[in-house]
C-alpha cells in the first residue's frame, strides 16, 4: 500500500481568492491540488482549464496538481495541461475512443496517467490497461457537481480494485472521489484507497488544518 494522499479538490474553493486558497490548504497539511476540469458536455457543468493550471504554477504552487479531466473529446487538451504543469492527468474511458492510446499520449507528454470509473462502469474498463496506469480514481458521486453524498456501492468497488492492483504487483495509486468525508475516511481508506479527493470537506470549514489532519488521523487509526 502506498503512502496516504489527501487532496483537496479546487472546485469548492474560493476561485475568486484562488492562489491563496491553494497556499492555505497546503499549507494546512494538504499533499496534492485535485483539480476538476469540466466541459459543459461530458458533464452538465463549466469549470476551469489550462490557463488556470498554469497560473497556479506560477503563482509558486510546487504541489503535484492532480488534473480529473471530465472532458470529451480528451486528447487534444492533453498536451496544453502537460504544458501547464500538471502532474497527473486522469480521464474518463468514455469520453476516449481509444482509451490505450490516450494513456500512452498523457506519459508521452510527462505525465502520470490515471483512468476514471464512474459509479456505474464496470472494473472491466480497467482490463488489458491497467498495468499502463499510475492511478486508477474511482468516482463516490456521478461526476459533475461538489458536494454529493458518497454513493455506498463505491466500498465494494474499491475492495475489487485494490485487489486487482496487488494482484497486477505494480504501485498503482487507487483514488477516490466524491463525499468523503472525515467521519467516512476510516472506512473508505479500509476498503483499499490510499489517495483521498475533498472538497467541501476541507473548503466548506473555516480550518482546513483541522480538516487534514482529521482525516489523515482517521486514515491511520
Ligand atoms: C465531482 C468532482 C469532485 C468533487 C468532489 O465531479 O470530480 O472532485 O469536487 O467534491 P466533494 O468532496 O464535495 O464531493
Ligand atoms: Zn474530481
Amino acid at each position: 500500500m502506498q503512502s496516504t494522499v489527501i487532496a483537496p479538490s479546487i472546485l469548492s474553493a474560493n476561485f475568486a481568492k484562488l492562489g491563496e486558497e491553494v497556499d492555505n490548504v497546503l499549507r494546512a497539511g494538504a499533499d496534492w491540488v485535485h483539480f476538476d476540469v469540466m466541459d459543459n458536455h461530458y458533464v452538465p457543468n463549466l469549470t476551469i482549464g489550462p490557463l488556470v493550471c498554469e497560473a497556479l504554477r506560477n503563482h509558486g504552487v510546487t504541489a503535484p496538481i492532480d488534473v480529473h479531466l471530465m472532458v470529451e473529446p480528451v486528447d487534444r487538451i492533453v498536451p496544453d495541461f502537460a504544458k501547464a504543469g500538471a502532474t497527473m492527468i486522469s480521464f474518463h474511458p468514455e469520453a476516449s475512443r481509444h482509451v490505450h492510446r490516450t494513456v500512452q499520449l498523457i506519459k508521452s507528454h510527462g505525465c502520470q496517467a490515471g483512468l476514471v470509473l464512474n459509479p456505474a462502469t464496470p472494473v472491466e474498463a480497467l482490463d488489458y490497461v491497467l498495468e499502463e496506469l499510475d492511478m486508477v480514481l474511482l468516482m463516490s458521486v456521478n461526476p459533475g457537481f461538489g458536494g454529493q453524498a458518497f454513493i455506498a456501492s463505491a466500498l465494494d468497488k474499491l475492495r475489487v480494485v485494490r485487489e486487482r492492483i496487488d494482484n497486477s504487483g505494480r504501485k498503482i495509486r487507487l483514488e477516490i472521489d466524491g463525499g468523503v468525508k472525515p467521519d467516512n475516511i476510516a472506512e473508505i481508506a479500509a476498503a483499499g484507497a490510499d489517495t483521498f479527493v475533498a472538497g467541501s470537506a476541507i473548503f466548506g470549514q473555516p480550518d482546513y488544518a483541522d480538516v487534514v489532519k482529521r482525516m489523515k488521523d482517521a486514515v491511520a487509526a
